[in-house]
């Protein structure tokens, strides 16, 4: 099938060759903030990283507990967050994983962090709204540390929550037990789109893993199939997720300047794991895999492999992790479970250099 908008042309209708790829990435990545999730504030000027041992060893000794806060600056001040970090105790440098996650907690149903430990991974968390409160509120936590532009294309949550992973990126590749070449970030529904987001814009991200991320994450829209969430849905009940330029779409479609194909490609060169779940029929499974295909060209324009699979929808149990885009689809519910980082974590170490 053919994907609207086409990866391979400038908004101008002009073709994309693999000369000017990066060019189209930024034009992607304009026309996203502009019209679909906000323009990220501006970066601080210094990021710092407060780590205190909690003493505690944990993964059978081979992480240590740590409680990290990160600050950094903004136009109104410092602002600062905890962050969960499972620091490993083996010598040599690790990749990391910054997971964003809905609760505070250390130890969390969608955190297996002895799984991720025992893999050789070092992993961060953080909780969403401890960056800034889920809701409309853009006087609450980072939300309110910036002149928020009123014209259509200011922040919302989403990219607040994509803003901080990247703070919490800019401290941790300092640590020297942290591989800063091999940093990955996952997330799971609202997060799932988080994180995507936040790889699209942010090159350090190597690996980024979206899980059940439906509309406005991993989705492609246009292909819409029963029970799924719809971009009328979402601006009706999560408007504060994103800029208000998107309130013009969800009554003509036909309108869009883009869709969630390009989310992905935006991450090209490096590496995208999109995870679906069969009874999530919300996120619209099928609709996250045509976004892989869709997103492919882009790739090959780099001159290498994109999404390795097929078109036809795939069956649970399936995965296609062969490409720079995995695409897997487990049994289940809508949840971010064991199978699910272990895929991510498959995808990753079938990668790694
Ligand atoms: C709602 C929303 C989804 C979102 C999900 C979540 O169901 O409609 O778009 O992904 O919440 O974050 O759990």
């Amino acid at each position: 099938m053919t994907f609207s908008p086409d990866v391979l042309r400038f908004a101008d209708g002009s073709d994309v060759t693999a000369d000017d790829v990066k060019d189209r990435r930024l034009e992607i990545l304009d026309l996203l903030a502009a019209n679909a999730y906000g323009r990220f504030p501006p970066k601080p000027r210094a990021v710092t990283g407060d780590m205190e041992d909690t003493g505690e060893r944990t993964c059978c000794g081979h992480a240590v507990e740590k409680d990290v806060t990160v600050a950094f600056d903004t136009p109104k001040g410092n602002y600062f967050f905890p962050v969960n970090y499972f620091q490993p105790t083996g010598n040599g440098k690790h990749p990391l994983i910054v997971c964003l996650n809905f609760r505070p907690d250390r130890y969390d149903k969608y955190v297996p962090a002895e799984e991720v430990i025992d893999r050789g991974y070092a992993l961060a968390t953080l909780y969403y709204e401890d960056v800034t409160s889920d809701d409309g509120d853009f006087s609450d936590g980072l939300a309110g540390m910036f002149d928020r532009p009123m014209d259509g294309t200011g922040y919302g949550k989403i990219t607040l929550w994509a803003y901080a992973a990247s703070r919490v990126i800019d401290y941790f590749s300092t640590l020297p037990e942290i591989d800063a070449d091999e940093i990955a970030v996952i997330g799971h529904s609202r997060l799932g789109k988080t994180a995507l987001w936040c790889a699209a814009n942010d090159p350090r991200v190597k690996y980024v893993c979206s899980n059940g991320s439906g509309c406005m994450g991993a989705a492609y829209g246009l292909t819409h199939h029963e029970g799924g969430e719809t971009l009328a849905d979402i601006t009706r009940v999560f408007p504060f997720w994103f800029c208000s330029n998107l309130l013009r779409y969800p009554d003509h479609m036909e309108k869009l300047p883009f869709d969630q194909h390009l989310l992905i490609a935006a991450c090209a060169p490096r590496y995208v794991c999109v995870n679906s779940a069969e009874d999530d029929a919300w996120a619209d499974p099928y609709s996250e895999q045509l976004a892989c295909v869709g997103a492919s060209p882009m790739w090959t324009l780099h001159g290498t492999d994109g999404f390795v699979g097929p078109e036809t929808p795939a069956k649970v149990g399936d995965g296609f992790p062969d490409g720079h885009i995995a695409y897997y689809l487990r049994d289940g519910l809508h949840y971010l479970g064991r199978a699910d980082w272990n895929h991510f974590m498959d995808f990753i170490d079938g990668k790694k250099v």
